[in-house]
């Protein structure tokens, strides 16, 4: 046997993704196992999971179809190929997604993660123009605050500071939309915030500077997730959509993180009644248990690319785990389990109390503003004079010792549990983070 030689300390060798790793190798958190909506520390504590993992676990933690469909997956075809062969559970798959979609969204691609995604959507986009015959269509436009993962396409349209400052010059020809908080005008509002459709008119400012013939994309989440839950104004996302069609300019939704329910609405294109040309999805479409993701386009969009020799490849583009067999078999226990507990739907029913239950937050010490839509809340707190970020991150440590995990961004509390939660447990998490915001400085 290979001996391994003994190293100081044993969670060195985990370059640990966006966490504070010294900070956490002196103070480890581990989850040890999980079910439906808790999570089990290796101390033996339970953990109430206010996050749903990290927005995906939408249907709860190690549900038996889910985990049973990935057992029998493995046994019966581990891995194959999706260049020029297939296998019958991806076409399937890619059927049942398509009938959940919104109208018009017939074709899906799979990726492996919402970065994934994105980069694929931004691909296509290019190359939709070009197979058009329209290949001066090269830029594409983002948004302040916008998250659309870590690859470099989506580092470029995004809109995160931290996320891009150390990354040199990025892709060249993005331009980025004015994000849509307004805390002077729309702190405190329930659900979509009235005041600000009028930023959506920055694309015709963006249009007659660069000229529309030069921009092929618009991407932007319905709700910006990562930076802290914000929400589209009223008629914005419509008004964004007359003006790329006016000019001819596709819209990109990243559904990462709305996708699948997080609204109370299968997408969040069904919930603000809006269908983009593109959409981004992973997270929730295995419930966050096997990596996957998967970018939907429109028909015309597809079947541009359909021409030349039958031979040829109509995309260079893909992954060795597109369409991935135990993926897919995951995928489609999901959505069994999504359809059989109307989980797609069911944050329309607890919306309101969920709505209630955060917004009987306000007064409580540091809060500043509460957002919420659907079955996701943001809970802002004022930051510690020249500490940004310290008062959120011991509201999440005290989380984490009390029993609820939370998620923080800047100093905001952002919450998204498992669309199983009943309204106890929501009055559980808002009793949780009231306590919390008590007890911290
Ligand atoms: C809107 C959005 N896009 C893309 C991503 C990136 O997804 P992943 O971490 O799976 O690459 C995320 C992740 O949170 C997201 O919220």
């Amino acid at each position: 046997m290979l001996e391994r030689p003994k190293r100081p300390n044993d969670l060195s060798a985990f370059w640990m993704p966006f966490t504070a790793n010294r900070q956490f190798k002196q103070a480890p958190r581990m989850l040890v196992s999980a079910k439906d909506m808790h999570y089990t520390t290796d101390d033996g504590r339970k953990l109430l999971d206010g996050t749903a993992g990290l927005w995906c676990v939408n249907a709860g933690h190690c549900r038996p179809k889910i985990t049973e469909a990935i057992r029998h997956q493995a046994g019966e075809l581990d891995y194959a190929p999706a260049f020029q062969m297939g296998h019958p559970i991806v076409f399937e798959f890619a059927s049942r997604l398509v009938d959940i979609a919104p109208e018009g969204m017939d074709h899906v691609f799979f990726t492996n993660s919402g970065s994934e995604s994105v980069e694929t959507a931004l691909k296509i986009a290019l190359a939709y123009h070009r197979a058009k015959g329209d290949g001066s269509r090269t830029r594409l436009i983002g948004r302040e605050r916008g998250y659309h993962g870590v690859n470099f396409g989506g580092i470029s349209v995004g809109g995160i500071v931290n996320n891009r400052k150390m990354f040199g010059t990025l892709l060249a020809g993005v331009d980025h939309l004015p994000h849509t908080y307004l805390p002077g005008k729309n702190a405190f509002s329930r659900g979509v915030p009235e005041h600000g459709v009028e930023l959506a008119d920055e694309l015709e400012r963006i249009v007659a500077l660069h000229d529309a013939s030069t921009i092929a994309a618009v991407i932007v989440e319905p709700v910006a997730g990562s930076a802290g839950v914000i929400l589209p104004p009223k008629g914005y996302l419509k008004r964004l959509r007359e003006i790329c069609d006016k000019h001819g300019i596709l819209l990109i939704f990243d559904e990462v993180i709305t996708g699948f329910g997080r609204l109370g609405t299968p997408f969040a294109a069904d919930y603000f009644g809006v269908v983009p040309d593109i959409m981004t999805t992973a997270k929730g479409i295995t419930n966050g248990v096997i990596p996957m993701g998967a970018v939907f386009v429109k028909k015309e969009i597809h079947d541009a690319f359909m021409n030349g020799p039958e031979h040829m490849i109509e995309f260079f583009h893909g992954y060795t785990y597109s369409g991935n067999p135990i993926a897919c078999a995951a995928g489609l226990a999901t959505l069994e389990t999504y359809r059989e507990e109307g989980l797609l739907t069911r944050g329309e029913e607890l919306g309101q109390h969920w709505e209630d239950a955060l917004h009987s937050l306000k007064g409580e010490p540091h809060v500043i503003d509460i957002r919420n839509i659907g079955l996701v809340g943001a809970i802002e707190m004022e930051p510690i004079q020249g500490q940004p970020t310290k008062r959120a991150f011991s509201a999440f440590l005290k989380g984490f010792e009390k029993g609820l995990l939370i998620r923080t961004t800047g100093d905001i509390i952002a919450l998204s549990p498992p669309l199983i939660i009943t309204k106890g447990q929501i009055d559980e998490i808002v009793d949780h983070v009231r306590e919390i915001l008590r007890s911290i400085d």
